[in-house]
């Protein structure tokens, strides 16, 4: 199932001695490859061996997913802690860390601040643009002695949520975590790069109409919606409790049964 139109995408070596990479890279997710640094979609993956960047062409973005450093690495270190809303939205508590499954993982960014915590995360994303960042982010934290522990308590998944959670027949973990795409985010200064890059990206993203409705029914414990502050409800469902910070809230919704 394709939500993504793959074909605007390219795949191409960052230099000469990267092409093998690139190109089995590109096989693996069915993706174009092109050894020509400046094909002729609108975006591009430069592979090397040691960074993955997702650029836009015709714009000065440039993405790479690296825990290691800048704001992950911030985040880790001054963001709060258990005291954190998105820590307090999942339950976090002392002594007490729930397994979470990240249904719309993205750049894993919400994640990897979970699994700093302590939290056993499950990251499932369906856009394989994503799927590939996300995995040599994975790689790059586990060869860091500061981010080795944290990326450990990290798994990668290529599927569609929905799909996964309806396959499934008994719960998958005890907080379902999701961040859907929301459409008419505002493109002010508080939208940081990587999220417009990521919205220019999915502005195709296809719907997600019922990945609400099986989250409750494979959570154990609580299925926690991102949103922007003052965004409608997601399947206009009212939550149970939310959690606020200034720009954004957390909806908290309990399990129904299966
Ligand atoms: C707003 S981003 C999430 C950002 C993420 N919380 C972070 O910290 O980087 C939403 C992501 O969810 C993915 N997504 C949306 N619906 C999905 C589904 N049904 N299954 C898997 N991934 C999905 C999109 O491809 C996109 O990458």
């Amino acid at each position: 199932m394709h939500f993504i139109d793959n074909h605007q995408i390219t795949i191409v070596p960052d230099s000469a001695t990267d092409s093998d990479l690139a190109r089995t890279i590109a096989d693996q997710y069915d993706l174009e490859y092109s050894p020509n640094r400046q094909p002729s979609t609108p975006y591009r993956l430069v592979v090397s061996a040691s960074t993955i960047t997702l650029q836009l062409a015709s714009t000065p973005l440039r993405i790479v997913v690296d825990y290691t450093q800048g704001h992950a690495a911030h985040r880790r270190q001054f963001g709060g802690g258990l005291s954190q809303t998105l820590a307090k939205a999942i339950g976090l508590k002392k002594g007490h860390r729930p397994n979470v499954l990240d249904g719309t993982a993205g750049y894993g960014y919400d994640a990897f601040v979970l699994a700093s915590l302590g939290c056993q995360v499950t990251l499932v994303e369906r856009h394989s643009v994503l799927i590939i960042m996300l995995r040599h982010a994975l790689k790059q934290a586990l060869s860091h002695a500061i981010t080795q522990n944290i990326a450990q308590r990290m798994t990668v998944e290529h599927a569609d949520t929905f799909t996964l959670l309806t396959l499934k027949t008994a719960p998958v973990a005890d907080v379902i975590y999701l961040d859907p795409m929301y459409p008419s985010r505002k493109k002010s200064a508080q939208v940081k790069k990587e999220m417009q890059l990521l919205h220019q990206l999915l502005a195709n993203e296809g719907p997600n109409a019922g990945l609400l409705a099986i989250a409750r029914k494979r959570a154990k414990k609580r299925v926690v919606v991102k949103r922007p502050i003052s965004a409608e409800y997601l399947d206009d469902l009212i939550p149970h409790s939310q959690v606020k910070s200034k720009n954004t809230r957390y909806d908290i919704y309990l399990p129904t049964s299966a």
